[in-house]
């Protein structure tokens, strides 16, 4: 249970917002991996060449004349109503987007909520199989949710948090676009996908249990889960097994928007700037390791801005700079393990694990290298781990954060609270610092910033959603 107004922060905000002093570890590495890795530095420079791109792309994206050729699609979402605090009820909600898959069901009252929720593992082959197969397994998620929580005599409002491409037709309408994150189910590619999962209620049995009222992308659940608690709240971000924004745009520069004006003339943007630089204008900070990655994903040439900050592909593109490092003989006596070989075995988690560490301490980094059979590795091995970890986190933090400001600057606002969900920012130790010091130095001067950590955006986010539409 959390009760409205109470603080929601990320854990290091907690101790102090803006004011607190940053102090971000920065490891010394060798001067050898230090000319290996330079190239994963991006300066201010680059940053602000990024913020200049993206927001030529968010243009391209809203404008009806250059949207149907645009990369960084800015789909309206048909949520135009941000939540009031008065929005109560019971919901059930998906949440579909990642390797596991969840049911919730939420109740809402004036100053708190309470949820219920069951975490389900979607089977590798499910993610890439027929859409039926997918669908018929979250209907039977779902179907042993409503058997567990007794539920069997209700029909309950659903909100459908999916987080992928959705070309958005109504608030409870959407064309599946493309799959991402390791998903591909292409038989079902330009289907609606309330409908798709509507016919696997109907073959489950379960469809008079539930009447789905929205579907919505993971940004928009968190911004609306935010809103609900910050009046500011403009901008929802994710990083974690992928990486997405959404914001709140006037309609009347959202030419793509068909709806009706509930009158409060907004609605909720989706960006997918995961695709940022899918046209090539990411290629000056784009490295060969990125080219790697992307290279042996299951969507080659799509994503390519994701692919270089999510928690999906953070631990590969380290293990690749390690081998890299390993065959100039900079790191192990040049010795890599076959472990360190075998492709994605180098997870997201460790690299937060060895940034943990205390400065000058390696204990999380030995036992990383350790699971790795890298058992001889010496201190300057440690802090040369360590180091290549910074960097990589940095870029991922610092392309977010320049992200963001183009965003805060889009909204015209001179204050705006960013909600932030995903693995990566809930788990990295620094990544919060890290956005707060460089969002900082590129904000637009007399804006005013914060970032909040925002709490199960996906469940009552869609709560939120659904609970608009009623
Ligand atoms: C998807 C987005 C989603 C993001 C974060 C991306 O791969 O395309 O729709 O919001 O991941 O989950």
């Amino acid at each position: 249970m959390a009760e409205k107004g109470e603080e929601f922060h990320h854990p290091s905000l907690r101790r102090s917002c803006l004011c607190r002093p940053i102090n971000i570890p920065r490891t010394k590495p060798t001067n050898e991996v230090l000319n290996l890795i330079k190239d994963f530095c991006v300066t201010d420079k680059d940053l602000k060449e990024y913020m200049k791109l993206l927001m030529a792309d968010l243009h391209k994206g809203l404008a009806k004349a250059t949207h149907p050729k645009s990369i960084v699609k800015c789909y309206p979402t048909y949520i135009q109503d941000l939540p009031t605090g008065q929005e109560v009820g019971k919901f059930l909600a998906l949440d579909l987007g990642g390797t596991n898959f969840r049911v919730l069901m939420i109740e809402l009252q004036r100053n708190h909520f309470e949820s219920i929720s069951t975490t389900f593992v979607i089977p590798q082959e499910k993610m890439v199989g027929s859409g039926k197969d997918l669908f018929d397994h979250v209907a039977a998620c779902l179907h042993i949710f409503i058997v567990e929580q007794k539920l069997e005599s209700e029909c309950m409002p659903l909100g459908f948090t999916y987080s992928f491409p959705l070309v958005q037709k109504a608030l409870d309408r959407g064309l599946i676009e493309r799959w991402t994150k390791g998903f591909k189910c292409e038989d079902i590619l330009g289907d609606d996908v309330v409908k798709v999962l509507q016919e696997a209620l109907i073959r489950r049995g379960i469809h008079k249990n539930v009447k789905i009222k929205a579907v919505l992308n993971d940004t928009a659940g968190t911004l609306m889960a935010c809103a609900w608690k910050s009046p500011y709240c403009r901008v929802g971000l994710i990083v974690g097994t992928g990486t997405n924004a959404c914001y709140v745009e006037k309609q009347q520069n959202a030419e793509m928007f068909d709806g009706q004006d509930h009158g409060g003339g907004i609605v909720l943007i989706n960006c997918e700037w995961g695709a940022f630089g899918d046209d090539g204008s990411l290629n000056f900070i784009r490295r060969p390791e990125d080219d790697e990655i992307d290279k042996n994903s299951i969507n080659p040439g799509r994503q390519l801005h994701e692919k270089m900050i999510s928690g999906m592909y953070m631990g590969e593109i380290v293990r690749l700079l390690l081998l890299k490092c390993t065959k100039h003989g900079a790191l192990f006596g040049g010795k890599a393990s076959s472990e360190l070989n075998q492709r994605d075995r180098f997870l997201t988690k460790y690299v937060s694990e060895i940034e943990s560490d205390e400065p000058g301490k390696f204990d999380n980094c030995k036992a990383v290298l350790e699971e790795l059979d890298l058992k001889n590795a010496n201190e300057s091995d440690y802090a040369n781990v360590r180091y290549i970890c910074e960097m990589v986190s940095r870029r991922a933090a610092y392309m977010c954060s320049a992200g963001l400001c183009t965003l805060i600057k889009k909204t015209g606002e001179k204050r705006v609270t960013v909600g932030i969900d995903g693995s990566v920012y809930r788990f990295h130790p620094h990544f919060h610092d890290l956005m707060m010091e460089k969002m900082s130095s590129l904000i637009k001067p007399g804006v005013v910033f914060d970032l909040m950590l925002a709490e199960d955006g996906s469940g009552r986010g869609a709560a939120l959603t659904a609970a608009s539409a009623l």
